[in-house]
């Protein structure tokens, strides 16, 4: 698996963690920024990365801002992406089993290190569970259709 890994500014050391978390269990991944010391906006890197996972470079994203919403609102913009923000490791279970979520959002400010990194783990983890769960998703990608005509 490849993973976009952003952030902003808020989500920085958070970001850099899940890089040396990534790395020590051998998962590939795109640092896509932000860099050390720099003041940004979110948006730019959701968008960055949504648009890695839909161009089939990265097959999944994790973002990091202060919250994790911001991401997750700018993320979700794209069709096809299903970006969740998870607070618990259950919350990252879910995301996974029944949203197949592709794209993890964390809020820095929010989580402690450790809880973090097991989220991530989990999610990285869990399958999706597929069945009942794939005709909503699908209702959700005909959402998508409908509104942007993609
Ligand atoms: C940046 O100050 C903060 O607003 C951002 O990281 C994020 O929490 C937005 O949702």
């Amino acid at each position: 698996m490849n993973i976009a890994l952003a952030s902003d500014h808020a989500g920085f050391e958070m970001k850099e963690m899940i890089a040396r978390f990534l790395t020590g269990r051998g998962v590939d991944f795109a640092d896509l920024g932000s860099r050390a010391g720099e003041s940004v906006d979110y948006v730019d890197y959701a968008a960055a990365a949504a648009e890695a996972v839909l161009a089939g470079t990265c097959d999944r994203a994790i973002l990091v801002c202060g919250t994790g919403i911001g991401m997750a609102m700018a993320a979700n913009k794209f069709p096809g992406i299903r970006a969740t923000v998870c607070w618990t490791p259950a919350t990252a279970e879910m995301a996974r089993r029944h949203n197949n979520s592709n794209c993890l959002t964390l809020g820095g400010r929010i989580l402690d290190n450790q809880t973090a990194l097991e989220i991530v783990r989990v999610w990285l983890e869990t399958p999706f569970d597929g069945g009942r769960h794939e005709r909503r998703l699908a209702k959700i990608a005909e959402i998508e259709k409908k509104s942007c005509g993609c």
